[in-house]
């Protein structure tokens, strides 16, 4: 059997992060790196590979001279594209990550046409819509990152509150990775015990807050560029779901095929990732106001793709 093969599109912060955290797993025995610094990116690279030695894992990380280097990948990964400043909300990224993204996929359909495709790029639910409808691919095959990272912020909110409880919190965010993404403090718990329970309703209206801004509040500090650790780690979380067959419900951005009442929109929802990737899409039950505020998540992400629409991207 052949080991398996991931690529990386776009080694910055988060590519190169994805890559560290997967050769230091054992789970991949060949990661590509296609970046448009190739130098910077091989330094990574012998490093990483390097890295996978000392702690005795097989994995071997390379630079793609062209995307060829790229072919039978089990997964790609999207991390290429801009990042955003201070004062940015990741929608003011659409045009120029649109783009890029669109070159990418044409050579993604061209290599890795059996490949999974995990999306990064910022606005992630608009650009994992521009990849499904670039490569063609199918529903189960192009998957958004962003519904582990969201839960994985809300946990960590609800921890610091707490004081108490770490390892045993599962949050859920539902919706787009934007500004209205829909932290579901009623689906969030501690080792079961629901936080409505734990936390009066100002605490939790704070951890929702925060939950929503968490992205710009480590932008904020960090002025040029943006998280990279927990998005990393989510990410590899997913490949090793896919590559393992685990078969774990894991929020993550699909398209929508009438699932919560949506259609040809792609938006966060609650997942079983597996061998087969998105093996299904669980509609979890929402109360009215639950429905509202995804709704207006979905709204959000609607608009971009018109906006995408109207510069003549794709017909929807
Ligand atoms: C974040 O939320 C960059 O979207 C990413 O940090």
């Amino acid at each position: 059997m052949r080991g398996k093969k991931i690529s990386i599109i776009g080694a910055g912060n988060v590519g190169s992060t994805v890559a560290y955290s997967l050769a230091t797993q054992g789970i991949v025995h060949e990661i590509i790196l296609l970046d448009s610094k190739p130098d910077v990116a091989w330094g990574k690279a012998l490093d990483m590979s390097q890295a996978a030695a000392v702690i005795r894992a097989h994995t071997i990380v390379r630079v793609a001279e062209g995307y060829a280097d790229i072919a039978d990948s089990d997964i790609v990964i999207v991390a290429a594209g801009a990042a955003r400043k201070p004062g940015m909300s990741r929608d003011d990224l659409l045009f120029i990550n649109a783009e890029a993204i669109r070159g990418i996929c044409e050579q993604v359909k061209r290599y890795c046409v059996n490949s999974f495709v995990i999306m990064i790029t910022n606005p992630l639910d608009a650009m994992t819509y521009v990849a499904l409808k670039e490569t063609g691919f199918n529903k189960r095959q192009v998957i958004g990152m962003a519904g582990l990272l969201d839960s994985g912020r809300m946990a960590s909110f609800i921890y610091e509150k707490l004081g108490y409880g770490s390892g045993q919190i599962r949050a859920t965010v539902l919706g787009g990775h934007g500004d209205n993404m829909v932290p579901l403090h009623r689906y969030s718990t501690v080792a079961g015990v629901p936080i409505t329970d734990l936390l009066s309703r100002e605490e939790i209206d704070e951890i929702v807050r925060r939950t929503k801004n968490a992205g710009a509040e480590i932008v904020g500090y960090l002025k040029s560029g943006s998280a990279y650790y927990a998005p990393a780690l989510a990410t590899s979380m997913m490949c090793e779901a896919i590559l393992r067959d685990a078969k774990q419900i894991y929020p993550c951005a699909v398209l929508l095929e009438g699932e919560y009442g949506y259609s040809d929109i792609v938006t966060g929802a609650p997942i079983v990732l597996g061998a087969n990737g998105v093996e299904k899409v669980i509609e979890v039950t929402l109360n009215d106001e639950e429905k509202a505020e995804f709704k207006r998540s979905v709204q959000s992400v609607d608009k971009l793709l018109g906006k995408l629409e109207e510069k003549g991207f794709y017909a929807r």
